[in-house]
């Protein structure tokens, strides 16, 4: 894959204009509080698509009086729709690990380890070349650039194919070798994680942000994107338009203008966040990506106007039922439950009375799941109720 691979719209792609090593060496020239600072007053928001400000975080584990502390770069992916990070990894994983070493910099961590999901297994030779190679230049190993005592190592774990296991708790327990089924929070993992041990899990995408950020600064990133939702973002785009790949637009950017610059203009509605994310219709496309308004970690999937929409949402709920861990009776029943009535409904035998009992069968399963898997499976099936009745109602 070439280095162009990720599209802008006509501007230089920010990571291909960071030399490895640079935001690193800024880093360590200041005192690891304002580090943390830095990535603070940024707003730099997680990537993996909840959202939570990382500076924030980060500053939670660096507070952990523990040791050892851990930097966990969650390279699972699984989200249907999503393939950016396979190609940051591929193309800029410098800047991943870069990122890793600095919060370790930052947390007081000395190991660092990437949780690679299965289907990337062919990227675990890089990965690893790619560490050989920042020890050889000590950007990795013992006395990091010359900085006395500062040592940090990083190693690649592999996944093995749960989509569950991006959860960062599920993640966790997968990597001590445990079945990958999430956590009861709190303690969340800053305070108790690997090994129950203070831990920090970012997404791909984010750290690979933190050395942009050290090397541009914090009013470059906040100059990015809406108040906020500070920098840019990248975006997996797939489905029915005619530049599908990976792209890097500011956030904020409108429905209506993404689809303007991959050829989906024509299209009916946007599945966006992947299977756990909202259905946006035509009406919509005015709104922005933004966490404000639209969330999401980067998956748009364009449906154009020849799509039942029924068939989206089996397609969405026969993927829950399947990666459901089915350790809580909200997500392991409820998702059956809702993929039956999509059945129901393509037969024309669901009734309106118990259309609105599986309305609030989804409204329960968000709030009394025990994760994110459970909260969110049932947020593409109500959009698409809400959006698309006349389709829904007229079988
Ligand atoms: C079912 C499920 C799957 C997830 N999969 C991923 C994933 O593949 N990659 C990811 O970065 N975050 C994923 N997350 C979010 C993580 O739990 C966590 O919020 C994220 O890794 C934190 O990193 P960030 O703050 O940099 O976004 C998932 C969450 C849930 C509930
Ligand atoms: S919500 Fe679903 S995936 Fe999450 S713990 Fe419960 S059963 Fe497992």
């Amino acid at each position: 894959m070439s280095t162009d691979a990720i599209k802008t719209q006509g501007n230089t792609l920010t990571f291909s204009a960071i030399p490895a090593g640079e935001g690193l060496r800024k880093a360590l020239a200041m005192p690891r509080v304002d580090i943390i600072d830095m990535v603070r007053d940024s707003k730099l928001k997680g990537r993996g698509g909840a959202g939570f400000p990382t500076g924030i975080k980060w500053n939670f584990a660096a507070a952990e009086k523990r040791t050892p502390k851990y930097v966990m770069c969650n390279a699972d992916e699984g989200e249907p729709g999503t393939f950016k990070d396979r190609l940051i990894l591929s193309e800029y994983a410098d800047l991943v690990m870069e990122g890793m070493t600095i919060g370790g910099r930052a947390i007081g961590a000395s190991l660092g380890l990437i949780y690679l999901r299965a289907e990337y297994a062919y990227l675990r030779k890089h990965l690893e070349d790619t560490i050989k190679r920042r020890k050889a230049e000590n950007l990795l190993g013992q006395n990091i650039c010359g900085v006395e005592g500062f040592n940090f190592n990083i190693m690649v774990a592999m996944g093995a194919g749960a989509y569950v296991c991006g959860e960062e708790t599920a993640l966790i327990e997968s990597l001590e070798g445990f079945r990958g089924e999430p956590r009861n929070r709190p303690p969340f993992p800053v305070v108790s994680g690997f090994l129950n041990r203070p831990s920090v899990v970012n997404n791909v995408e984010t750290l690979a942000w933190v050395p942009c950020i050290m090397v541009n600064g914090v009013d470059w990133f906040k100059s990015i994107g809406t108040n906020n939702s500070t920098g840019h973002k990248l975006f997996s785009v797939s489905g029915d338009c005619e530049k599908p790949g990976v792209y890097e637009f500011p956030f904020g950017i409108t429905v209506a203008d993404l689809l303007k610059e991959v050829g989906g203009s024509d299209a009916k509605a946007v599945q966006i966040g992947g299977a756990s994310g909202r259905c946006v219709p035509k009406k919509d496309f005015e709104r922005r990506l933004a966490f404000e308004d639209v969330p999401t970690g980067g998956s748009v999937i364009v449906i154009g106007p020849g799509r039942d929409m029924l068939d989206l949402a089996h397609n969405i709920m026969d993927f829950f039922v399947d990666e459901s861990c089915g350790q809580c009776t909200p997500c392991r029943v409820g998702n059956d439950k809702l993929l039956k009535g999509v059945e129901m409904l393509k037969a024309g035998t669901c009734s309106d009375e118990y259309l609105d009992e599986l309305k609030g069968l989804a409204n329960t399963m968000q709030v009394a799941s025990k994760c994110g898997l459970g909260q969110s499976s049932s947020v593409a099936l109500l959009s698409i109720i809400e959006h698309f009745g006349d389709e829904i109602h007229g079988r």
